[in-house]
């Protein structure tokens, strides 16, 4: 599992609209997101999916953004504010050992992890933060880059969500990215 974290500066190119080519933000957040929810995005960078999200969740939801870059989470920031959906997001800063969920336990209704967990210092502590924030039945939309992450580095972050009581239950098609869709099984907490 390697760990190193995308430099700053790519955020700009990822929250590009030319992005929307290959992966059209709305289509693979829409199947998953209703009104009211409460949902989780760690490693949002500077927010392709975060502004969607955002936006279907509406005014009685929010979302949980959690970055390790302040120049991240300061570009979300401004993305967000400029789109009028700040006030829907709460953004926060992680350590390089946690996402700093304490207070989610249980409250999660569905979490996206997009190009993210091949970042992680561990995959297998990733899922089990995760894991323990979502509500049993909820979904995680995991997705990482088939150009950096392998089948073999996939299956082993699939075993890794496993042991944290993630099961795989579909893989959608997602450009240019190894996709799964897990859900947490309900005698997990
Ligand atoms: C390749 S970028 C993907 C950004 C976004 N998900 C997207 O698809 O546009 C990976 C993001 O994960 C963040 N990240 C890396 N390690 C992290 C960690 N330990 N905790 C939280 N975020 C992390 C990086 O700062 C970066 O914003």
């Amino acid at each position: 599992m390697g760990h190193r974290v995308c430099p700053w500066w790519l955020g700009y190119v990822l929250a590009s609209p030319l992005r929307r080519l290959l992966q059209d933000p709305v289509a693979i957040v829409k199947p998953y997101v209703r009104e009211g929810m409460t949902v989780l995005e760690p490693g949002p960078g500077m927010g392709f999916f975060t502004l969607e999200l955002a936006r279907h969740v509406g005014p009685s939801g929010h979302v949980v953004a959690v970055d390790i870059q302040p120049h991240m989470i300061a570009g979300l920031k401004r993305r967000l504010s400029k789109a009028g959906l700040l006030h829907r997001t709460d953004t926060r800063m992680a350590s390089s050992d946690s996402l700093g969920l304490q207070d989610l336990q249980g409250k999660v209704d569905f979490a996206l992890a997009m190009a993210v967990v091949h970042e992680m210092p561990s995959s297998r502590r990733f899922f089990a933060e995760v894991a323990a924030v979502m509500k049993p039945g909820a979904m995680l939309l995991l997705a990482e880059p088939a150009g950096h992450v392998k089948n073999d580095a996939f299956e082993a972050e699939l075993q890794d969500a496993a042991a944290a009581g993630l099961e795989t239950i579909d893989r959608p098609a997602i450009g240019r990215s190894q996709a799964a869709l897990l859900k947490k099984i309900a005698s997990q907490t």
